[in-house]
């Protein structure tokens, strides 16, 4: 007889995995499916999705072992410190990478274990409906069709990849082979100016390759606040990352000896960049491949997205819900977290509610840039009469003593409740200073709620204080 559960997760993401662990925390027989082994050496499926194998996790730890470099090659000599010659072992700053990734993965094993929860190995597709809910066929190391009340598609992105420009993952990279380079390329290329490009940009530029990034758009990081994206787009460009707005891509040719991009300047001409690797990082579509949608009655949007209801992610099939990078909004894991959550309490008949205003954005650079609710530009555009309060952390001690000087604090509030709009920071440790911002946004405090409230000395959170007071123009060290 074919195993049936209460919850079928597809996908061991984070929108899948931590649906998984609240549906089984809620009394629930619960089981996912994940078919993706990425580089597992026994070739298992791993659980964590992009965020830990390809994402978030590996990213942010090559970030930091860069930023180290960095720090220790150019920057601790005003300290007092001498060093000898520095060197990096590539190699191990991979090793060290992946280890972290397979300590996080087995994490999420460990936890599906706790609680226990069946691990599907292999690809989910929908068979169709039957009287005791959804058949849906897994494909892999494990080969059977089980059964399921409730079915949530966590089923992910993957990397947009351009007309050709053929991904080997060798030479021309997306976010997979932008992770592992075997050795520290002398000159990258960077196709697309967003977050993968910006972040994994600086990884190799920090450890010494000379890297040039193309961007299709005149503009600089559309979506965050426009003060914000000027000062980001300076700091970047005095740290060495070349940058070229407003190209159109053309031939890309790659050989043993490297890649040869071709493509027109934002004053038409043409233009040929030479690098030894190159990666493209263009944005993310949704997985649905092979998922069998059209079995019950699904069919993806014109983008490829699963449509659902706003509120309660449910799709147009009874009992089936879709979370994370698979729908519409912002292809963040703790997006895909908080609808992994809803979705579980929702099955057991609770009403929890996301607030999509408050969802917190970090671009992992150095100085790095985070933000919450609106931009100026969009308060602008609504119609909205807002005051804006600005703080730099040149102006804050700790921030001195840190050596990390660069940015500021952004807190836009509206002109006449004094409600905080937006939060933007561009600066040190921005992703933990943007916690506070999104605390106060959920309560809906006011801009006088943060500046009364006592905030540690020396930290940087001051600098936050210090902006929201600047909305009444009486920041205090300025
Ligand atoms: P995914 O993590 O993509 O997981 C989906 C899983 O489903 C995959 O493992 C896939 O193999 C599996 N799957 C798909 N189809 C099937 C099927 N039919 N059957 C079985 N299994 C299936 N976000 C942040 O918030 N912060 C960051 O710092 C950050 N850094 C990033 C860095 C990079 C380089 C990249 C690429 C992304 C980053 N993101 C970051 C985005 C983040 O990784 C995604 O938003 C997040 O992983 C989405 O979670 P998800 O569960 O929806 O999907
Ligand atoms: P992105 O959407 O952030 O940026 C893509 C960039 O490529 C855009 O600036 C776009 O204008 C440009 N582009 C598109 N087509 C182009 C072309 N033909 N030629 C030149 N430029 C072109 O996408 P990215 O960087 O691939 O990241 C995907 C997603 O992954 C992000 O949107 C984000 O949701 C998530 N992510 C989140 C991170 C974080 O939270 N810190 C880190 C990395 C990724």
């Amino acid at each position: 007889m074919s195993q049936s559960f209460d919850v079928l997760v597809i996908g061991g993401g984070p929108g899948g995995y931590i649906a998984a662990i609240r549906a089984a925390q809620l009394g629930f027989k619960v089981a996912c499916a994940e078919s993706n082994a990425y580089d597992d050496p026994k070739g298992e499926p791993r659980l964590g999705g992009t965020c830990l194998n390809v994402g978030c996790i590996p990213s942010k730890a090559l970030l930091a072992s860069s930023e180290e470099f960095e720090k220790i090659s150019h920057h601790v000599a005003d300290h007092g410190i001498t060093v000898g010659s520095v060197k990096l072992d590539s190699n191990k700053m991979i090793a060290r990478k992946d280890s972290i990734v397979t300590k996080m993965t087995a994490g999420i094993q460990f936890l599906f274990r706790k609680n226990k929860i069946t691990l599907l190995k292999g690809h989910a597709s929908f068979e169709g409906k039957g009287a005791d809910g959804y058949q849906v066929k897994i494909d892999g190391k494990d080969k059977e069709v089980v059964t399921a009340k409730n079915v949530i598609i966590a089923t992910g992105s993957k990397a947009r990849h351009l007309p050709n420009i053929p991904v080997d993952n060798v030479l021309i990279s997306d976010n997979e082979g932008g992770l592992k380079f075997d050795s520290i390329p002398k000159t990258l290329g960077v196709i697309g100016a967003g977050v993968i490009g910006l972040e994994l940009g600086s990884v190799w530029r920090r450890v010494g390759s000379d890297v040039t990034i193309l961007e299709a758009l005149p503009s600089f990081l559309g979506a965050c606040d426009q003060g914000i994206a000027k000062e980001a787009h300076k700091i970047f460009t005095k740290q060495g990352l070349k940058m070229n707005m407003g190209v159109k891509i053309g031939e890309v040719k790659a050989d043993k000896k490297g890649v040869v991009v071709n493509y027109t300047d934002s004053e038409g001409k043409a233009q040929k960049l030479e690098c030894d690797r190159l990666i493209v990082s263009v944005g993310r579509v949704p997985n649905t491949e092979k998922l069998g949608l059209d079995k019950i009655g699904l069919k993806v949007d014109e983008r490829g997205f699963i449509p659902i209801d706003d509120h309660t992610c449910a799709t147009a099939a009874p009992g089936v819900y879709a979370v994370g990078d698979v729908v519409r909004g912002p292809m963040l894991a703790h997006k895909a977290e908080d609808e992994g959550v809803l979705v579980a309490e929702i099955i057991a008949g609770q009403k929890p509610h996301i607030d999509y205003n408050c969802i917190p954005w970090v671009i992992y650079t150095d100085p790095e840039i985070a933000w919450v609710g609106k931009t100026e530009e969009q308060l602008k555009q609504a119609g909205i009469a807002y005051k804006a309060g600005q703080f730099p952390f040149a102006a804050n001690g700790r921030a001195l003593g840190m050596d990390r000087a660069d940015g500021f604090v952004k807190v836009l509030a509206d002109e006449k409740t004094d409600e905080i709009l937006g939060v933007h920071i561009i600066g040190p440790n921005a992703s933990d200073l943007i916690a506070e911002a999104a605390v106060a946004m959920e309560f809906k405090a006011a801009a006088e709620d943060i500046a009364r409230i006592c905030h540690p000395h020396p930290s940087l959170s001051e600098v936050v204080r210090e902006a929201a007071l600047a909305t009444d123009k009486r920041a205090l060290n300025m």
